[in-house]
């Protein structure tokens, strides 16, 4: 799949396989992460963190779906990888590390419809507890740092149906050329 025809395939996925992806898929959507480019080349001031471990997953699922309201609801659709990107705020205010954070999401995004994973960009459980000290002590966060977004991934349910930009509706975004 070329990177025009991944880019309209990808879909969110809400739906996941219980089994876990391979390891040698996880270093490929890693590899797309660290491709992305970075507001004043701050890669240092990004952090990921991959979480696989069953329990962890149940305890996060357990403890973001009852702050949010809706305890028996994974807020990550039970994926059995999530992946929390983390970010250091610029100490002038700008919020040019959100959007580095958006970089690197869309990369990853990008890579698991190429090699046929399903991912879902998840923003609302991370914006419920962005501070929560066990939450953050689980991540092992350098200083300073805060979660900003997250990514369940995994194999979806139902196989994404490839499509190409031109079968993409393209009124999403209002869009104006000026010439
Ligand atoms: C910044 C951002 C935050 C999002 N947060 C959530 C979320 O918390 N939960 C969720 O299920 N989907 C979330 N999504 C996925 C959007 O709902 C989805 O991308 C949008 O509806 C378009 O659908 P598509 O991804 O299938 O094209 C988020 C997407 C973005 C870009």
């Amino acid at each position: 799949m070329d990177a025009l025809t991944a880019l309209a395939t990808r879909r969110s996925t809400r739906k996941y396989k219980a089994e876990q992806i391979k390891d040698s898929e996880l270093e490929i959507i890693m590899q797309a992460a660290q491709a992305s480019p970075c507001g004043k080349n701050a890669y240092s001031d990004l952090h990921i963190s991959v979480i696989q471990n069953p329990e962890i997953l149940k305890n996060l699922s357990e403890f973001c779906g009852k702050e949010m309201g809706t305890p028996q609801f994974s807020p990550f659709y039970n994926s059995p990888t999530l992946i929390i990107m983390s970010a250091k705020p610029k100490a002038d205010g700008q919020l040019v590390y959100v959007a580095d954070v958006g970089c690197v999401m869309e990369n990853m995004q990008i890579a698991a419809t190429e090699i046929g994973l399903g991912c879902v960009y998840l923003w609302a459980m991370l914006n419920r507890i962005p501070q929560d000290p066990k939450f953050v002590e689980t991540l092992n966060l350098p200083e300073g740092f805060k979660a900003i977004s997250a990514l369940a991934l995994g194999y979806p349910e139902t196989p994404l149906v490839e499509r190409s930009l031109a079968d993409l509706k393209q009124s999403r975004i209002q869009t104006q050329i000026i010439k």
